[in-house]
């Protein structure tokens, strides 16, 4: 029988696991017994959560929100725009905490040349961003945003509105 592997025992008849059908399955139980693992996990997740960067050694970004009020913040490099918002309660929700699969982080790259030095965005991004609200010619998702040296001074508009297409789609 294809399922038992060398080490797992055969009922010595079919006429013996037909009596106990379980016991057909005991010996298939101790195979995996002996393949079970310690419990592990991955390191907690830190959405949300940045640390401060060394006095003089931080990135500029400034979020402007919908109501046209600029904040400026020093971020460090490889923060990506959903965790420097939420870690400063700049107003964007990330519905589906940075995993690329909503529009709530969309942002709008205030300046062509900082959106120029950004990776293209993939093809799950550009999914998201055709369902966000307000698309434009450099509209990002926050979330797939990563800081970086050439991003120093980045300018992002928050959109008047979002759409969580996820929620949405359900009602
Ligand atoms: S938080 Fe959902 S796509 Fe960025």
């Amino acid at each position: 029988m294809a399922l038992f592997s060398s080490r797992a025992s055969i009922p010595s008849s079919p006429a013996a696991s037909a009596q106990n059908p379980r016991s057909a399955l005991r010996p298939l139980s101790a195979v995996f017994r002996s393949q079970i693992r310690a419990f592990s996990a991955s390191p907690a997740a830190r959405h949300g959560h940045v640390d401060p960067p060394k006095p003089g050694e931080g990135l500029k970004v400034t979020f402007i929100d919908k109501d046209g009020v600029s904040i400026p913040l020093e971020v460090n490099e490889g923060d990506n725009l959903l965790d420097i918002a939420q870690a400063h309660d700049v107003e964007m929700e990330g519905a589906c905490g940075g995993s690329c699969a909503c529009s709530t982080c969309h942002v709008i790259v205030a300046d062509q040349e900082f959106y120029d030095q950004m990776p293209e965005p993939d093809d799950d991004e550009n999914d998201m961003l055709d369902l966000a609200f307000g698309l434009t010619d450099t509209s990002r998702l926050g979330c797939q945003v990563v800081m970086k040296k050439e991003l120093d001074g980045l300018v992002v508009k928050l959109p008047s509105m979002t759409r969580n297409m996820q929620a949405s789609d359900f009602k």
